[in-house]
């Protein structure tokens, strides 16, 4: 409650002061049209001031005699991370001449507006409910002052919205209180005389463009003026995304050419494929990009790079195009990314293994270890690799840009063709997003796989951080990277961040997680020279370090690692540096019920749709977390359990649905996986955890979606056994159950339809939440080139929209400027 003031004699416990002669009837409308809670709540202000700027002033000149008259309003409770309005009034017999709303008590905030009746303040982090003590002031004609006090009493950060339904509707949903803006989409022009998108099939030029099938994504913050970087900026900054992969027919105007490609068509389609970097900037009422910005750049599979690290002049990497092996041409299927904690962007390279062409008698002409690896990474002997550039003939006959997706060995050794390509892609990929001229790095000490995305451990100076990374295919691993230099806080913002990078990833040691079935874990080294990497092992000799990086998954065999459902994201918990990992979901052909584990607990059949397809294995996935022994990266053991398994509510609660999920966040395939940022409430005390799925197998119910939680920690829950059911056969697994989720995961958004929800960043202030919406309406559909199966994004401000879908980024903003979920 508000007390009473020790500046003067006037009083107030928030209710205007009745014992004013002439203001009963100023009372009475302020009774009328607002409750004193009101008065207090985010989002209110604009209309209280609009009431009382309105109201009647006696004339100017001074009463000689009263004090204003004021209130500070109620006392109220809110939230970290939620929008405060302090709603104070001063009338007088005169006339107010000003006003000011200052701070007594508690943790320091900005107040905004302060020298006006209605000041608004984010109500900071806070670890238990924290009363914040606020005075309104108001000086009168006479120069004759009065004061209010009010109190705002803080309470740990908690979600802050309704739960979305699940839904199959054609545009992006989220909750009430929360607005959806559109961003940059598929095709829309970066430079200033490439014109704008036509978005029928004719459009040209993608390397002035944005790409298609947006995915990972990460802000990068720009001083208000000038182009600097600024770690601090919340409203204009560098956007860095993925473009993973294309949805090829909707780039033609009827779909592409089949059998020999043209040049034309094929141009379009890789250029397609890349990074962006786009200028972004929060205009009065929207966020915008800069179409002519000198920063705005895309990198595509044509952008040269540099190789470094172990594997850099390795002849693995020897080609026609780089005869030392440390040269290499762009990057491509950029699935999930990471930001340094450099001020760099880490790009990670997926499915590129399926880009590849192989004749059909390639492995007569490779050597027996060659053959192994190629099968490994799936580049299989007699692939046709998609999109078929391999069959483009190029205008000009120097061009070896098409023929380079001809893995065969065709040549006299692996510097006359580009049957070592495939050993260019599969890294992460260094990019300084604030310097369009620079060079990009592969850091072959990261390994080769098929790289998700690259999360950095919490940075703390002493320490050598890891980089934690999941390699997403089925029976594949968890992998860290812990570099061999301690972290130093003066790097963070030195002025060369790529010699940064060379700093911390150039040299390090490389681990491939074991879950044991206890709870416990080992992070087993994939050294050269170690157990079984050696020349001697009979599965594929080793020949060096090098051999090792780019055949990690061959490394990672030997070492006995744990197969996971298809590895994902990796997120870090900011306050406690617990690490979560998405498994986005395994099939019973290559996770049988036979070959469950304590961490891939499940075998069951989810029945999609009307006919009750079966969908058997672990179709809906499930999260699974570690704590690092001792709190630390650079710990070689840790401790594990499963923060929730994905399940639609209506499965068995006993075997299947474990988590208990309901209606308000039941989902299936997570994928994208992201803590707020440490920068904002978020990201503090109890951070916030954002999921974001790719399924398939619940798309009979809903469109993909994101979701929020504020998970616990690691051994939250207990042990449980589970009965897996493989028809008429049954099997038991014990596993590591995280406590149920209950209200703290909720469905905040669902996408449109045949969309996959990936990459996501904030500004740092929590306030913009940036969202990636990756192939709506894949499938095309039956009408195509006159109708479409989605078409989003036109169809998010028009039911009645016709037109091709896009990939495209979000721009969410909760309307009263709070922090978004909060
Ligand atoms: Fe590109 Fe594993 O998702
Ligand atoms: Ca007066
Ligand atoms: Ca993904
Ligand atoms: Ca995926």
């Amino acid at each position: 409650m508000a007390k009473k003031s020790d500046l003067d004699n006037s009083y107030t416990d928030g209710v205007l002061n009745t014992n004013v002669p002439g203001n009963s009837s100023l009372q009475d409308i302020i009774d009328q049209r607002y409750s004193r809670r009101n008065l207090l709540r985010g989002g209110f202000s604009a209309t209280a001031l609009a009431v009382f700027g309105g109201l009647p002033l006696a004339a100017c000149g001074g009463d000689g005699n009263d004090a204003p008259s004021v209130s500070a309003g109620a006392s109220a409770t809110t939230s970290a991370g939620r929008s405060v309005s302090l709603a104070g009034t001063a009338t007088d017999g005169a006339s107010v001449s000003s006003v000011t709303w200052t701070q007594t008590s508690g943790p320091s905030v900005t107040l905004f507006n302060a020298n006006t009746n209605t000041a608004s303040f984010m109500a900071p982090s806070v670890s238990s409910s924290t009363p914040l003590g606020f005075r309104f002031t108001a000086t009168d004609a006479d120069g004759k002052t009065s004061s209010a006090d009010t109190t705002v009493t803080v309470q740990p950060s908690s979600l802050g919205f309704t739960a979305v339904p699940k839904n199959q509707n054609d545009i992006v949903t989220v909750p009430d209180g929360y607005t959806v803006t559109v961003l940059y989409r598929l095709g829309d022009p970066i430079a200033a005389a490439t014109s704008a998108y036509a978005n029928n099939g004719t459009d040209t030029n993608f390397a002035s463009r944005a790409g298609d099938h947006h995915d990972g994504m990460a802000f990068f913050g720009l001083g208000a003026s000038g182009a600097a970087r600024d770690d601090a900026a919340n409203a204009r900054g560098l956007l860095v995304m993925n473009h993973e992969n294309i949805s090829q027919r909707y780039l033609h105007p009827n779909g592409p050419t089949a059998g020999t490609r043209p040049e034309a068509e094929a141009l379009k389609e890789v250029e397609a494929h890349g990074v962006s970097v786009i200028e972004v900037t929060r205009g009065a009422s929207a966020w915008g990009y800069v179409q002519a910005s000198t920063l705005n750049r895309r990198i595509t599979p044509l952008t040269a790079m540099t190789f470094r690290g172990p594997v850099a002049g390795s002849a693995l990497l020897r080609t026609a195009y780089s005869t030392n092996g440390t040269q290499g041409r762009g990057t491509i299927n950029n699935c999930a990314a990471g930001a340094s904690g450099w001020g760099t962007y880490l790009t990670c390279e997926e499915n590129w293994a399926g880009y590849f062409r192989r004749s059909a008698t390639d492995n007569a002409a490779r050597a027996a270890k060659e053959v192994t690896a190629l099968n490994r990474y799936g580049v299989a002997q007699g692939a046709s690799g998609n999109f078929g550039w391999a069959t483009v003939t190029p205008a000009s006959a120097s061009n070896t840009t098409y023929a380079r997706w001809n893995a065969s060995a065709t040549g006299a050794d692996a510097t006359a063709d580009f049957r070592n390509e495939p050993n260019q892609f599969g890294w992460v990929v260094e990019i300084d997003p604030y310097d369009p001229t620079s060079t990009p790095r592969k850091r072959t000490a990261l390994g080769r796989m098929g790289h998700e995305n690259a999360k950095l451990s919490l940075l703390k100076p002493g320490v050598k951080f890891a980089v934690y990374m999941g390699d997403d295919n089925r029976n594949d691993y968890f992998y860290k990277f812990v570099s061999n230099t301690v972290w130093s806080a003066a790097d963070a913002t030195a002025a060369d961040r790529l010699a940064v990078g060379d700093k911390y990833l150039d040299a390090g040691v490389l681990y491939v997680a074991k879950f044991d079935a206890n709870g416990a874990g080992q992070w087993l080294p994939l050294v050269f020279g170690q157990g079984p990497l050696t020349a001697a092992n009979t599965t594929y000799p080793f020949a060096d370090q090098a051999d090792v990086l780019v055949n990690a998954r061959l490394a990672a065999d030997a070492v006995g690692a744990t197969k996971m459902d298809r590895p994902e994201w990796v997120a870090v918990n900011p306050v406690n540096g617990e690490v979560y990992l998405t498994l986005t979901n395994t099939n019973a052909s290559s996770r049988p019920i036979t070959a469950t584990d304590a961490a891939n607990p499940r075998f069951y059949n989810d029945p999609k749709g009307a006919a009750a397809a079966a969908q058997t294995g672990n179709p809906n996935g499930h999260i699974i977390r570690l704590r690092e022994t001792g709190d630390t990266s650079e710990a070689t053991t840790f401790t594990w359990d499963i923060y929730a398994f994905g399940a639609g509510a209506d499965l068995d609660a006993a075997n299947i649905n474990i988590s208990g999920l309901d209606a308000s966040n039941d989902f299936s395939s997570p994928d994208g996986l992201y803590f707020s940022r440490s920068t904002n409430p978020a990201g503090m005390v109890n951070p916030l955890m954002w999921l974001q799925t790719d399924d398939g197998a619940y798309t009979d119910v809903t469109n993909c979606m994101m979701l929020a939680a504020m998970p616990g920690t690691v051994g939250d829950g207990g042990t449980k056994t589970i009965t897996n059911t493989s028809g008429a056969t049954t099997a038991t697994q014990t596993t590591r159950v995280g406590k149920a989720p209950g209200t703290s995961l909720r469905r905040f958004l669902v996408g449109p339809k045949e969309c996959e929800i990936t990459g996501i960043d904030s500004t740092p202030d929590g306030c913009t939440l940036f969202v990636n919406i990756q192939h709506p309406g894949e499938e095309v559909g039956s009408g195509f080139p006159n109708t479409f199966s989605s078409n989003w994004p036109a169809s998010q401000t028009s039911a009645t929209a016709v037109a091709r879908p896009r990939s495209a980024t979000i721009v969410i903003t909760k309307n009263d400027g709070g922090v978004v979920g909060l």
